[in-house]
């Protein structure tokens, strides 16, 4: 693969628009902003764009995509809904959800974004210039998260051009994301099941369908032998410098991840201290994760020790990301 690419930035805008309809039609890889974190695009019936997409990301072929549309009756043309998919679909579409349903027998997501499942994940975002892009294209845009494969999220243009210059044709530039963790995915299975706690709280959900969503089993796999939410592998959304979780005290060169207003012993030594939400705001939390962490990860420092977060509400999401970022590289 070509990767020295010339890779153009463009501001929101309509011109910005047109011309990542344009790309996508082309088979190229657009990186645009959704409301949770930033997506790189390809054309989702286009398996040369997808095979592209893998190598830019340096993602496995066996995890999967997620296909965005921009409204019920695309999706329906790709994807089954039974009750309570359309329940969750009509509460929180446009939005933080993706649903994993069964393909339609005339499904044109290609079979290299689905790894070959029998499913196929399916979200519609909210952010003004997703859905504008997805409008001026007119089809199914797969779109992992717009970073290296197993790197942290991105929530700003300049995340995704630090991981992706030079691999990618676009970015668009539409400032900092609004939530800040990437989707809730629920597996609408026999019994929907929280594939991946995310920025919809499993609260909302469980309101709406009216019973508890069920937890994935450790090592879940699906009839055909392959993880049930491949992308959940453990180590993942990791900075490269070691994360520290819990921490009731600051040792000397580490940096710190703040939660709430409380100092913990230690802290006035750390390299450099950040806090998620200084008045313990989830929703505030969330934006900041992921920047946070690229940040705290450029400090050399020996270690970030990451103060706890409580686990209700979007609190589940923030803590999956950290447990994840806590996991070492291999
Ligand atoms: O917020 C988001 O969901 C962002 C924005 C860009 O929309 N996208 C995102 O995509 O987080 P990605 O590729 O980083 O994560 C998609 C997850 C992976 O864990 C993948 O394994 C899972 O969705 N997934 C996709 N298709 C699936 C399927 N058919 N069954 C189970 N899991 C699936
Ligand atoms: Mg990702």
């Amino acid at each position: 693969m070509n990767l020295s690419l010339t890779t153009r930035i463009l501001p929101a805008g309509q011109g910005a628009v047109a011309a990542a309809a344009t790309c996508l039609a082309q088979g190229g890889l657009v990186a645009f902003p959704t409301e949770t974190v930033y997506g790189l695009g390809a054309d989702a019936a286009s398996p040369d764009a997808i095979a592209r997409l893998y190598q830019a990301k340096g993602r496995p072929a066996f995890n999967p995509l997620i296909a965005h549309v921009g409204d019920l009756a695309a999706a329906r043309r790709i994807a089954g809904f039974d009750a309570a998919a359309l329940a969750l679909a009509e509460s929180f579409w446009p939005g933080p959800l993706t649903l994993v349903l069964p393909k339609t027998s005339d499904c044109i997501v290609a079979d290299l974004a689905t790894a070959g499942l029998d499913t196929v994940a399916v979200r519609i975002p909210a952010h003004p210039l997703a859905r504008e892009i997805l409008r001026a294209f007119g089809g199914p845009v797969v779109a992992p998260s717009a970073n290296l494969s197993g790197h942290v999220s991105p929530t700003t243009a300049a995340h995704v051009q630090s991981d992706l210059e030079g691999r990618i044709d676009l970015i668009v530039d539409g400032g900092a994301v609004a939530v800040g963790v990437e989707s809730t995915i629920v597996g609408c299975f026999e019994e929907p099941m929280l594939l991946r706690p995310g920025g919809l709280p499993r609260e909302q959900i469980e309101r709406v369908l009216g019973r508890a969503l069920r937890q994935p089993p450790a090592d879940a796999e699906s009839d055909s032998g392959q993880p049930l939410a491949p992308g959940m592998l453990a180590s993942h959304y990791a900075p490269r410098t070691p994360v520290r979780l819990n921490a009731v005290s600051v040792e000397p060169g580490e940096a710190l991840l703040a939660f709430g207003p409380r100092t913990l012993p230690g802290a006035e030594a750390a390299l450099v201290a950040m806090n998620l939400s200084a008045r313990s705001n989830l929703t505030e939390a969330a934006a900041n994760l992921f920047g946070y962490l690229r940040s705290l990860d450029t400090t050399n420092a020996r270690a970030i020790a990451v103060m706890p977060v409580p686990d209700e509400g979007l609190g589940e999401a923030i803590n999956d990301r950290l447990r994840r970022a806590a996991v070492g590289r291999e």
